[in-house]
């Protein structure tokens, strides 16, 4: 047997989703890079469960469906409620999206059709559960969403509990569309190998969603707001790195297990914070995250990867840091359903195996002999 830690450059399986190809990410073949100029994370998330670009037609209706399906029960907003209050975001949002199902009547059909539906209802009800959980935590009542409103717009709408700014909205919905799929990270993965048991939609993104809240993967990015936080100020930034340097310890938001150049979405994320705090009149958070970088990629060659200016973006935007992961989690279930179905569609259970390395030729021992 040949062991590869990690399932580093295993392919697993195929997918006509979304590749990486030399640094270049695409979703159906559309540039990374075209897509966050140019497409909505609708446009982006029809993309992805479809396989083209919607027409008019069908972006009306896919957004007519976001709008009806984006209420979510009230027995899952009296039971959140009960959750405590200082609970993990992701551990709330994990626990929510999980008892979704029990209300859902269609949660066990398996047809594609049902499924279909299912990842337009999980796509619209995710901001509304992460909204709803992040005015609970501060003891507010949830709002309920607004009709005809895009998911970056709704979801601000329901955090904030007015009517968000055309520029936060713009820039919400960009960093949905980078975030939205990438082919078998971690979480995506977790997804699939739940799935491929025919286990039901909901348990494939509840797997995800466990799976990108460890600081590896999407809780990077609150590490990120945690480090920035915790060095201050510009003139603290070089005695920070060079300690977790010389501790050999991780800066998070840098390095990544496919691309050793560079990730193609950090440009766009650094872009928006330069563009946010400049606004803003202070551009303290992205200029000591470019020093950081600076520091990183001279000393060490890692670069940053999607996680790192997104931290400084989000902050700027006034979410707070807990949200962030959540955030990640409502642009990516755009890119676990279209990969679940996509499991669905040619399914084999997914059942590796492992070396085994205890011991060996053991005998039972009875209890009052040990
Ligand atoms: N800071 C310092 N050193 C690093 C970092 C980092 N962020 N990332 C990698 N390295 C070093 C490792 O210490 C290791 O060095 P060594 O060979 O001397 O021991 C080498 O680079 C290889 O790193 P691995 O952790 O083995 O790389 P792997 O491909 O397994 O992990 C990962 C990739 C998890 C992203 C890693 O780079 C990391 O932990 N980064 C920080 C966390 C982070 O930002 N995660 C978000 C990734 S993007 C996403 O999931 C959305």
């Amino acid at each position: 047997m040949t062991v590869t830690k990690g399932l580093e450059g295993i392919v697993a399986t195929t997918s006509s989703i979304s590749s990486i190809v030399d640094g270049v990410l695409t979703y159906r073949g559309y540039d990374i890079d075209d897509l966050a100029e140019n497409a909505s994370f609708e446009e982006t998330a029809y993309l992805l469960w479809f396989g083209s670009l919607p027409t008019s037609a069908e972006l009306g209706t896919l957004s007519r469906d976001l709008s009806a399906f984006a209420p979510i029960p009230e027995q899952v907003i009296e039971q959140m409620k009960l959750y405590p209050k200082d609970t993990n975001t992701m551990a709330a949002l994990r626990t929510a999206i999980s008892s979704l199902a029990l209300y859902d009547d269609a949660a066990d059909d398996m047809s594609r059709e049902a499924n279909e539906i299912k990842a337009v209802k999980l796509q619209a009800q995710l901001p509304t559960v992460v909204a709803a959980l992040a005015r609970i935590r501060k003891s507010l009542e949830p709002v309920a969403p607004k009709e005809g409103a895009s998911i970056a717009e709704n979801f601000l709408y329901m955090l904030w509990g007015k009517q968000p700014d055309i520029v936060s909205v713009k820039a919400l919905d960009a960093a949905l569309v980078l975030h939205a799929d990438h082919e078998l990270n971690a979480s995506t993965f977790a997804g699939r190998v739940t799935v491929a048991t025919l286990s039901d939609i909901y348990s494939g993104v509840t797997s995800a969603i466990g799976a990108l809240k460890g600081p590896l993967h999407g809780g990077a990015n609150e590490a990120v707001m945690k480090m920035l936080e915790e060095i201050g100020t510009l003139d603290a930034v070089e005695p920070f790195v060079r300690g977790k340097l010389e501790r050999r310890e991780k800066i998070m938001g840098f390095g990544h297990r496919v691309y050793k150049n560079g990730d193609p979405r950090a440009k766009h994320l650094m872009k928006m914070s330069l563009e946010l705090g400049t606004m803003k009149g202070d551009t303290t958070l992205y200029d000591m995250s470019v020093k950081i970088e600076d520091l990183i990629t001279g000393q060490k060659g890692l670069k940053p990867n999607v996680d790192f200016y997104s931290a400084s973006v989000y902050t700027q935007l006034g979410i707070e840091r807990e949200l962030f992961t959540p955030i990640f989690a409502i642009s990516r279930v755009s890119g676990w359903t279209a990969h679940i179905l996509e499991q669905y569609g040619d399914n084999r259970i997914i059942r590796p195996r492992a070396e085994y390395t205890g011991l060996v030729e053991q005998k039972y021992v009875p209890i009052e002999q040990r």
